[in-house]
Order: structure tokens, then sequence, then C-alpha cells
């Protein structure tokens, strides 16, 4: 029966643009994303992904660009129970506990899922009668994400859903969802966490400063950025040589140290074993991940930014800076 309530074109943003003053947020993304898609939007803070969740929810009003969840406006997708939304903020009001609170979301839609389903769903069961002024960090998220979930959505959409559980918390919340996504459901997340990108989406949209700078399978994105640095003390050992060794996709020197860039953990493994069979006077070795913001701005480093900064003056920069 819902299935005809909806197209099954997915999500579609078109060109999706929005500023604050100076600040451009989201810059003209064009996003397909088909029914069924677990995908994650990663990117360090201020890349846009709150403001984009919030376009796509219909809370924020792009000022150019469309946004279509299965056909239909956010409003009308949200009025029509498709969409569950789990925000950054908010808190749920502080007169009620976890049941009735679910219970009370579940009366604004039409095909509401049984609330006891949902409370063992997303294992708040224990704490249904909780007041929701006393629940924990991990808790709060459950419960929120209940309440995202109770309107049995199509499409979830969890802005940064884990950012204050601790760690053993996030594995749990991630496995829920994931079950609940083996439904068919679509779930889009927003992170700035790759290992939970990876873990737990089919596919990353890569983004930083407002732009989509990469989009594919978790595999292609970590080796985009999930790249490994290894710096050791070498001396007498010309980089052209270094650069040559299997894994190494940089080499550069400094004095007396060397920094050689490598795709993945694999890959700077391999390069760490040959370093040291081939210069037995390789010492102070140090290996690293390059992190996200690093690779970011790798990433960006030559795109439409620079041309974008020149043109604007210093407006634009000092907007960057401002934020
Ligand atoms: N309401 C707002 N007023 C002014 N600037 C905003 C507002 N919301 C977001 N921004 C700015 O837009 C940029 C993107 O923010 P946001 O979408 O929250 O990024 P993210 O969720 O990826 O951290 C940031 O530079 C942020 O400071
Ligand atoms: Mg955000």
């Amino acid at each position: 029966m819902r299935a005809l309530e909806k197209d099954r074109s997915g999500i579609v943003l078109t060109s999706l643009s929005k500023s604050f003053g100076v600040v451009q947020a989201v810059r003209a993304i064009d996003v397909n994303i088909a029914a069924g898609e677990i995908v994650a939007l990663l990117g360090p803070n201020g890349a846009g992904k709150t403001t984009t969740i919030d376009m796509v929810l219909g809370l924020t009003r792009p000022d150019k660009g469309t946004v279509t969840l299965f056909g239909q406006s956010p409003s009308d997708a949200v009025k029509a129970g498709l969409v569950g939304g789990m925000l950054q903020t908010g808190s749920p009001p502080q007169y009620l506990n976890v049941r009735e609170l679910i219970t009370m979301v579940a009366s604004l839609y039409p095909h509401a899922l049984d609330v006891d389903e949902v409370l063992r769903l997303t294992g708040t069961t224990e704490i249904a009668k909780r007041s929701t002024v006393k629940l924990s960090g991990g808790q709060t998220q459950r419960v929120r994400f209940a309440i995202a979930l109770v309107a049995d959505p199509d499409l979830l959409v969890l802005d940064e859903p884990t950012a204050s559980i601790d760690v053993e918390g996030r594995r749990d919340f991630w496995n829920v969802m994931r079950s609940v996504a083996a439904e068919g459901k679509t779930v889009i997340f927003a992170t700035h966490y790759l290992e939970e990108a990876d873990s737990y989406a089919d596919r990353i949209i890569l983004m930083a400063r407002g732009r989509i700078v990469a989009d594919g399978p978790p595999t292609e994105i970590k080796a985009k950025v999930g790249g490994r640095v290894i710096r050791a003390t070498l001396v007498d050992v010309p980089v052209a040589e270094l650069s040559q060794l299997p894994g190494v996709s940089n080499a550069e020197r400094r004095g007396e140290g060397v920094t050689l860039s490598c795709g993945d953990s694999e890959a700077s493994d391999k390069v760490l074993r040959e370093l040291l069979a081939r210069y037995p006077g390789a010492r102070d070795l140090e290996v690293r991940g390059v992190g996200l913001e690093e690779a970011f701005l790798e990433l960006t480093a030559d795109d439409q930014d620079q041309a974008d900064a020149l043109r604007a003056g210093t407006d634009f920069n000092r907007g960057q800076e401002l934020q």
C-alpha cells in the first residue's frame, strides 16, 4: 500500500545551495540516493553536513536548488510520515517519560509502529518509565532514534547520532540502526569519523567547505583520505629513489628527515618493511594516519575555493575565519 504513496526515485538534491551571510555553507551540491542505500555524509566541522540535512528535512529553506524525497517535497514527505529525523540539537519535552514521549510521537503519524516494538528495537524498554531528563548521553540518543523510527519512515536522517556516546554505546547504536535499515530503509547519516562512515555506510559522500569532494564506496573514500605517512631519519638517500619504493605515493626530504606518503595501512606496512630492509640506517621511524582535516585540505587544495576567494576578495576569507 505505502509503496503507492512514493516514487522509487529516492532522494534527489539538485544544485542545492545555502549561505549564511558571507559563509557559503552548502554550494550547489547534486546528490542522488537510491531507496535502500545507507549513505554517510562525512566531513570535518563546518563542512555543511547539518545545513544539508536541515534542507533535506525541510527545516532550512535553500537559497537555490531543490530537494525531493521519493518524488515529494520535504514537507509533504515529512507530513506523510516517510521521513524520520534525528537532529544534532533540541531536547525532548521534560515532563514525559520515555514511553509517553514515544507514544505521543506515534499518535502523530498514520502508519506508526507499535510502541513496544520501537522500545525493543532501540533498546529503550528498560528505561521506558524514566523521565526524559534523567537519561545518559547514550540513552538520550537511543530515545531520539526511537522518535525518528516510530513513524516507520522510509528515510531516516541522522545528524551525528553518536556524537555524545562512548565507543561501546556507539557500536550498540549502529547495530540497532543496521538491523532496522536491513528492512530496506534509506539512511543518511552525518559524521566526522571516517571509521564510522566506513563501518556502517554503503556509500560515503565526502563534504568539505560546502562542496562534495568525493562520493563513492567506503573502500574508495578510504583510499583517498585514510592515507598513512611515514617519517624517518635517513641520510644520503635521494627522494627520487625513495619515491620508487612500492607503496609510496610521494616522498619528501627536509634535512635528515624524510616523509613518505602511502595509500593505506597495508601500503605503509609494506613500505616500512622495505625501507628497513634496504636502508638499515633508517631510524626514528614514525607512522601516522593522515587526519581528515589534512586529507580534506589536500582534496580541496586546487578546487574552486581559490578562485572564489580571489573573486570575493578578503570577505570570503574573513567569513571562513569567523565561523
Ligand atoms: N544559522 C547559521 N548562521 C550562520 N552560520 C551558520 C549557521 N548554520 C551554519 N553556519 C555555518 O555554515 C557552515 C556549515 O555549517 P554546518 O552545516 O553546521 O556544518 P557541519 O554540520 O558539517 O559541521 C559553517 O561555517 C557554519 O558556521
Ligand atoms: Mg553538524
